[in-house]
């Protein structure tokens, strides 16, 4: 038995910053008029650099966003933040296209990821929280986010752009038709999404969390000074958004997040949606 994926939403891709792209699809939430991106990024410098490799869901258009870009025999990099099937959907596919990259990942991610990928020893390249990657024309830092659903979750930040691939970090629902930036969401949908989402699918250990500690992590985040926050979860943030959102970060542990759907709910969904 096989269910078919809703067809995600194509967003064609957003220039963020001076070559810098976002890739985009977003995702129809199940039972709500919401949806959800599914984000990478392709920085096209000197040694062109893929972040993270969408989903199967989103294949074709993946490969065409992406490949539109940026010529498959150009790219030197892939570098994956962390290992769930929404950042890895086209990792095969983009290694096999993509002859002279290495894959960018860490010794955690080499084991979580071995059962799945045959992944080629010998293009491999690991890099830690808090190392560097030199792609060439720019210095790329790995900086962990302060809410992640993998241990090896890295950021990818940008100095030469100050644009910082967060992860799944400030992941938040949009409206069933899809929205390019933060700016764009009602404010209480873009505090209560963000709440509802770190809290009931990204870190339910937040609120277990030592508050003094995770500060320091959110500062450490806020002392990049970031132009552009953009990640696999949310529109852009960029702007005065960038101060808002890592504001809504801060508060994470200590926040009350709405309740999540429940059988309840589902029963409801079904009743509405599955013919008898
Ligand atoms: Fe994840
Ligand atoms: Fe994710």
């Amino acid at each position: 038995m096989s269910f078919d994926p809703h067809p995600p939403i194509h967003q064609p891709p957003l220039e963020v910053a001076p070559e810098t792209f976002l890739i985009r699809s977003a995702q129809p939430a199940f039972g709500a008029p919401l949806s959800v991106n599914l984000n990478s990024l392709v920085i096209r410098g000197a040694e062109p650099v893929i972040v993270d490799t969408g989903t199967v869901a989103n294949r074709d258009h993946w490969l065409d966003d992406v490949f539109s870009l940026v010529d498959a025999t150009d790219v030197r990099w892939i570098v994956i933040s962390h290992d769930d099937d929404d950042h890895t959907g086209n990792l095969a596919e983009a290694m096999e296209r993509c002859p002279d990259a290495t894959l960018v990942v860490n010794w955690a991610a080499t084991e979580r990821m071995g059962a799945s990928f045959g992944l080629p020893p010998g293009r491999l390249r690991w890099l830690d929280h808090g190392e560097s990657l030199d792609v060439g024309d720019r210095v790329l830092r790995a900086l962990r986010p302060p809410v992640y659903d993998s241990p090896t979750t890295r950021g990818i930040f940008d100095p030469t752009t100050r644009v910082y691939w967060a992860s799944d970090a400030f992941a938040t629902p949009m409206p069933g038709a899809p929205v390019d930036a933060v700016d764009e969401l009602p404010a209480p949908m873009w505090a209560e999404g963000f709440a509802l989402f770190h809290h009931h699918a990204l870190a339910p250990w937040l609120a277990l969390v030592d508050e003094t500690r995770y500060a320091a992590e959110v500062a450490n985040l806020r002392a990049l000074r970031a132009e552009v926050i953009v990640a696999a979860h949310t529109p852009v943030i960029r702007g005065g958004s960038v101060a808002q959102a890592i504001d809504h970060l801060a508060a994470l542990p200590s926040t009350v997040p709405p309740p999540h759907p429940d059988q309840q709910a589902l029963t409801a969904i079904l009743a509405n949606t599955v013919p008898a």
